[in-house]
């Protein structure tokens, strides 16, 4: 039973389509995210850099283009074929895989990236002891996380939804504390990466925060039933015109990137 549950995984197939309108991220802050990997990691041509679930690139893609090698790994091929799109540099690679085992040499890499990803799989602590493996011994594993985005439409929704016992329980690592607590026990210095240029203020109309939600595209959210849906997309959206008169007012909230460099 505990083995057969270890081997889920949430593969993203299913909202490849609408993955990159509900996971924006300003420019700046992407490239300030860039801009800390290569300097932390001291990433030059010749060097080698995962990105573990790679999704539609949103990191891969800048990172490849500052020209250090990048090996993208998924196991969404949807995902993949979104990043294809976007005409990604010759010097980025895709693999279909499962992060659980990396199709990639041991101490061969100077970098992985592991972004939103870890409480996707319920065996993570494997991810990372992948990630681990295949570092070099100055290698540099990244965790990523982005935190606030706290919307008023989507924050309801996902109270009434938890309340109704809706929600997709999370399948791997519950927290980045989680996460980080394992990494220091296989031996893992985290470090937390700081700088303003990784905090932003996110704005945001209520009625483009219900557009995303209608879609369903948060894996917490792939369960709720079409019924029950509908239900409480017309409850956010009563609570919404009564708490800020209409879906048209402009919502502006503090987020940022938490970048954390571990060396093993
Ligand atoms: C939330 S997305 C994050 C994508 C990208 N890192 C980003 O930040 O935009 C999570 C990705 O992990 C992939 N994934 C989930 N389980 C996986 C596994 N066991 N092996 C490889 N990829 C996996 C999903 O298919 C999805 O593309």
């Amino acid at each position: 039973m505990a083995a057969r549950s270890l081997s889920q995984y949430l593969s993203f197939d299913r909202v490849a389509g609408d993955y990159d309108a509900t996971r924006f991220l300003p420019e700046t802050v992407r490239e300030a995210v860039v801009e800390q990997v290569f300097s932390t990691a001291s990433l030059a041509s010749k060097d080698w850099f995962v990105d573990a679930g790679v999704g539609t690139g949103r990191f891969a893609l800048p990172i490849a283009h500052r020209g250090v090698n990048v090996l993208g790994v998924d196991v969404s091929r949807d995902m993949m074929l979104q990043l294809l799109r976007k005409s990604p540099p010759a010097n980025l690679h895709l693999v279909q895989a499962d992060l659980r085992s990396l199709p990639v040499r041991s101490q061969s890499v100077s970098a992985v990236l592991v972004a939103h990803v870890l409480h996707l799989i319920a065996d993570w602590r494997r991810v990372l002891l992948e990630c681990r493996r295949v570092l070099r011994r100055d290698g540099v594993l990244f965790l990523l996380y982005e935190s606030g985005k706290r919307f008023p439409a989507r924050e309801h929704y996902i109270h009434l939804a938890g309340e109704r016992g809706l929600l997709r329980p999370t399948l791997g690592a519950q927290n980045a504390d989680e996460a980080l607590a394992f990494v220091r026990e296989i031996g893992g210095a985290v470090t937390l990466i700081e700088h303003p240029s990784l905090q932003w203020q996110a704005r945001r109309t209520h009625r483009e925060v219900l557009q995303e939600l209608e879609k369903r595209t948060y894996s917490q959210l792939w369960d709720v039933p079409d019924e029950a849906h509908r239900e409480l997309m017309l409850q956010t959206l009563s609570y919404v015109r009564e708490q800020f008169g209409s879906e048209d007012g402009v919502y502006a909230t503090e987020a940022s990137v938490n970048l954390y460099a571990v060396r093993f």
